[in-house]
């Protein structure tokens, strides 16, 4: 028996259920993750890599065609097997439009257990290496990723292009675009995502010891270095090394990273012996690195070694189409986790939310969410947002208003907001009563 190395994800309600199939799968070598409930498989789901989902049906609070329903939408190419009792589901299933899902009826032999996961792997692979890129783009998630603006789709192909290749690879884009998860989606979209994905925060590690951090140290190398260790690079040898918050790296960690990139070989801190090493780097940075070239605290050499691929990131202001999918995608997530069920949002709410420049981006978008969906009952109204939100006004940007009008309209917007309560109005605007009913009157 070869070892078989992928992680399949069990979800059913019954735990005697659970404990046969992973008996029989761990026979197998699989590696196998449980979870009683949907909510465990989507928390699952989100930490780990899986490779297949099998999945009970009848469950209670959500039930697996839910689980179906969002997997095929946030990880289109996750294999499917749904065992279930009821054989005439089959027709029900193929009505959502869940793509490829294969089947097992219960009870089921181990030996019919075998034969449905090897069909649900080969359906996958029919299924990936039949869909061009052009397929791929036409859905609205690639991995974790949610879009279908014109910027998600130019990047996505970006990703397409070097998932499968050792290019360096940098990442330029505000704070909370989505840097992290594209490096992530790059390693794990491609064909190194079973070697390890590191990702390293420069700007987090104090300054005299990311150099040792990132490229390791014999022993005696400093005072403290007591035995030889591997640093970061070593670590993630084979697969990819994320470098966030490139531009917090010292002078000597940027010689050091100049010759990774050169030489495809590390030293560790007190040695002299160069180590082979065969890893991805994707550097990125919401910091202007070609303003520190100018002021020489950024080596205009490793520059141009870091940026042979470059992924700019657009704001979420200049792609809110995006933002529908977002919304729907965190009312999911966060409903399942904390309020069991599906939450949902008026459209007045929506409409705020999509009117809204984030300067936080996709991070203050899921913050301000999550926030609403704890706050909220099952719906989403405009009182579960921010008051930053509520009141931010945006004109269309080629109209011009005075003083007075833009004072007016404000006003007009406060108090519609709250149902024309003029003493909560004259609270959020930071004026009395009386200023509001003179200023209508003018
Ligand atoms: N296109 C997207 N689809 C779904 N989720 C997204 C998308 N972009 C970002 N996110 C989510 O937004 C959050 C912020 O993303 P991430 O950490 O990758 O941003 P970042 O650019 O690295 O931010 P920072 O510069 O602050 O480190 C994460 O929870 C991420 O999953
Ligand atoms: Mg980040």
């Amino acid at each position: 028996m070869h070892l078989k190395k992928e992680n399949i994800l069990i979800v059913d309600d019954d735990i005697h259920i659970l404990e046969l199939l992973q008996r029989h799968l761990q026979s197998w070598n699989y590696h196998t993750y449980k979870a009683v409930s949907v909510k465990e498989a989507v928390t699952i789901l989100r930490d780990t890599s899986i490779d297949l989902l099998i999945t009970d049906l009848k469950m209670p609070e959500i039930d697996g065609f839910e689980l179906i329903k969002f997997v095929s939408e946030h990880y289109p190419n996750l294999p499917k097997l749904v065992v279930t009792g009821y054989p005439s589901v089959q027709d029900s299933l193929s009505a959502i439009k869940s793509g490829v899902v294969e089947y097992l009826t219960k009870p089921f032999t181990k030996e019919e257990l075998g034969k449905a996961i090897e069909k649900s792997f080969n359906l996958k692979k029919t299924a990936t290496t039949s869909l061009p890129t052009a397929t791929i783009l036409k859905d609205k998630s690639y991995g974790d990723i949610i879009g279908h603006s014109e910027k998600i789709k130019d990047v996505i192909q970006v990703i397409e292009r070097v998932k499968d290749n050792k290019a360096t690879i940098f990442i330029k884009g505000e704070s909370g675009t989505g840097k992290e998860l594209i490096a992530r989606a790059i390693h794990y979209q491609g064909k190194f995502s079973r070697a390890p994905f590191i990702a390293v925060n420069c700007g987090g590690i104090p300054e005299n010891l990311l150099e040792s951090e990132l490229f390791g140290y014999t022993k005696g190398a400093f005072t403290g270095a007591e035995k030889n260790r591997e640093g970061f690079f070593q670590a993630a040898n084979g697969g990819t090394i994320f470098l966030d918050e490139i531009g917090n790296a010292s002078t000597a960690v940027q010689s050091r990273l100049l010759r990774v990139l050169q030489e495809k070989e590390v030293v560790k801190v007190g040695s002299q012996k160069a180590e082979k090493i065969d890893v991805r780097i994707i550097a990125a940075t919401n910091s202007d690195l070609k303003d520190m070239i100018k002021k020489e605290t950024f080596r205009e050499d490793l520059y141009y070694r870091l940026t042979v691929v470059e992924i700019d990131i657009a704001p979420l202001r200049e792609r809110k189409e995006d933002i529908p999918l977002l919304i729907e995608k965190f009312l999911f997530k966060y409903g399942v986790e904390y309020k069991d069920r599906f939450v949902q949002i008026t459209p007045e709410a929506s409409v705020i939310l999509q009117r809204y420049n984030w300067p936080g981006n996709i991070r203050e978008l899921e913050n301000v969410i999550q926030r609403a969906v704890i706050m909220c009952d099952k719906i989403i109204e405009v009182e579960h947002l921010p008051d930053s939100l509520k009141f931010n006004i945006d004109f269309p940007d080629d109209e011009l208003v005075s003083l007075k009008e833009m004072e007016k309209r404000y006003i007009q917007k406060v108090l519609a907001t709250t149902n024309n309560n003029k003493t909560k109005a004259a609270e959020i605007l930071g004026i009395d009563r009386k200023t509001i009913r003179q200023k209508l009157s003018e």
